[in-house]
């Protein structure tokens, strides 16, 4: 049974790399973007609410990441395990995420930061916006993306730094590798 959260800067292979691990180790991959552009495409109240904040690169409330979260972090972990991705990016929603956890009695995650120089984030997500259609791959949005990360991450960082729960990775090179780095922390820490 594993539960990782991975997080990091917009494009830095969060969800490659939690993809990547949960298949490694038959666990569930629940990526937090991935879920609330489900609802978006769905059409629901929640899609609704969060459709204009996305696509201008903004932070969803914490109370919509805690209900598209709540269930398939359940299911996920009845499953067998789960790799997170995405949440929390704040500390605001570190201190939820605890919450739903501890009320679970689940033991804590350990939570790896990928971390990437921003030339290559730009690289690697103008190569998607070549291939994909996401609203926030524009290279505006890209900037201000990395600017919420830039003013959450140290804070965010902190609180899972004093908790002794955060493994940094460096997410340069091939998703291979960065893959084997990843797993190896997440194994050298259990
Ligand atoms: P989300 O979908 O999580 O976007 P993000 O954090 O900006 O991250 P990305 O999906 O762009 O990148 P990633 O780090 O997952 O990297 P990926 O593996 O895709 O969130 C989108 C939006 O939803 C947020 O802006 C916000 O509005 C909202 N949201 C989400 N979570 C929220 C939360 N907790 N609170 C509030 N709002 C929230 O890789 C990127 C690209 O690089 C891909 O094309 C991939 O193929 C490629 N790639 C990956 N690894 C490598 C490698 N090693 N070498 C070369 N290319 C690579």
């Amino acid at each position: 049974m594993i539960r990782v959260i991975v997080i990091g800067p917009p494009g830095s292979g969060k969800s490659t790399q939690a993809r990547h691990l949960a298949a490694r180790k038959g666990a569930t991959h629940l990526s937090v973007g991935a879920l609330l552009r489900a609802e978006v495409e769905a059409g629901t109240d929640l899609g609704r609410r969060v459709q204009d904040t996305m696509s201008a690169g903004e932070l969803a409330s914490t109370d919509d990441v805690v209900e598209v979260l709540r269930q398939p972090l359940h299911d996920a972990e009845a499953a067998g395990g789960w790799v997170l991705d995405g949440v929390p990016r704040t500390t605001e929603q570190a201190a939820r995420l605890d919450e739903l956890l501890d009320r679970d009695d689940l033991s804590p995650a350990v939570v790896v930061a990928l971390d990437l120089p921003e030339d290559e984030i730009r690289a690697r997500l103008s190569r998607r916006a070549q291939t994909e259609d996401r609203a926030d791959d524009t290279p505006e949005v890209v900037t201000h993306r990395l600017a919420v990360w830039a003013a959450e991450a140290p804070p965010l960082l902190e609180w899972y730094s004093t908790r002794g729960t955060l493994l940094t990775v460096p997410a340069i090179g091939d998703v291979d590798t960065v893959a084997d780095r990843v797993a190896h922390a997440v194994e050298d820490a259990r």
